[in-house]
């Protein structure tokens, strides 16, 4: 972001979330799970861009931008109707997203989206809405916009609404990878089977990536067998990143299909992204840092 965009608040980035650990705790009467989940972020993501206008309206480029919808189904016009509403604004904004994550992947994508588009038209409405609503209507578009809103590693539970500051992460990177295969979210929820996990958040400050790896191997991510079953290839994502020389950790973020894998060192990060990309063209791979604060 240019300064002058950060000092006009029109331009937000949209980092990716990762569940760093899923655990699926019980399920609520309405059919929604209950989660414990560490939820941290990468840096690479969306882009929104919000500039005055008299009406709402969206614009999208961007490598997974063709197809999306612009009208009121999107996530971002929706984020910015609510907005509107909620703090009773007149004014309207041309909102333009520009599209890098590959959508229905389990790192956030749309959420994040949302959540840049509300923080943007904060901005551009000089608005302050009060948390508590803020938070509820990020929450109705969706379990994940709060945690992207907030924007710092927390234990997220509920489902999607409880959050806690983690504490901080250490330095660490990661390499992103989606064999661009859409997957059903509910779909994953309904073929999780057997018992729910207890919570299992903790306090300890992990000292580097090889502490927070260990951390995490005690943990689990519940929805990646069932992924597995719904998508198959999730497993050959694993196995790509388990297979290179200094991923310490390979796991499924959310419902997937996105799997990441966590590298201490950033040149192995890269490395390991290239000979992935490399040997499967038809994958999106990204190394990025592993970051504890999202917010621009
Ligand atoms: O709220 P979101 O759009 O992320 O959820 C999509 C779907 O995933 C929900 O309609 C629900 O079927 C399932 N889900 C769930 N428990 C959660 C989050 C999502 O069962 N905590």
């Amino acid at each position: 972001m240019t300064d002058q965009g950060k000092k006009a608040g029109l331009t937000y980035r949209a980092r990716a979330k990762i569940n760093l650990y899923l655990h699926v705790t019980g399920k609520r009467d309405d059919g929604y799970h209950l989660l414990d989940s560490l939820m941290a972020f990468a840096d690479v993501g969306d882009q929104i861009t919000a500039l005055p206008a008299k009406g709402l309206s969206m614009t999208i480029d961007g490598p997974y931008g063709e197809g999306l919808p612009t009208g009121p189904e999107n996530l971002v016009m929706k984020a910015a109707l609510g907005l509107q509403k909620l703090c009773q604004v007149s004014d309207g904004a041309k909102i333009h997203l520009t599209k890098n994550l590959p959508p229905a992947s389990g790192i956030g994508g749309g959420s994040a989206d949302a959540a840049a588009t509300l923080r943007a038209l904060m901005a551009l409405w000089a608005i302050t809405p009060e948390e508590t609503a803020l938070y509820e209507l990020a929450l109705s578009l969706g379990a994940d916009v709060p945690i992207c809103l907030k924007g710092r590693a927390s234990f997220v539970a509920g489902i999607g609404e409880d959050i806690t500051l983690a504490p901080p992460l250490p330095e660490g990177w990661l390499v992103l990878i989606n064999p661009n295969v859409e997957v059903s979210t509910p779909a994953v929820f309904k073929a999780r089977t057997g018992a729910f996990t207890p919570a299992n958040q903790f306090n300890e400050q992990a000292p580097d990536a090889v502490g927070l790896a260990c951390l995490l191997a005690d943990r689990h991510n519940d929805l990646m067998a069932p992924a597995i079953k719904v998508a198959p290839v999730v497993q050959d994502c694993l196995d790509a990143l388990r297979a290179e020389q200094g991923c310490k950790l390979a796991r499924m973020s959310g419902s997937g299909a996105t799997c990441f894998g966590l590298f201490a060192a950033k040149t192995e990060a890269e490395q390991a992204a290239a000979r992935i990309a490399e040997a499967r063209p038809g994958w999106w791979v990204s190394p990025a840092a592993l970051l504890g604060d999202a917010r621009d």
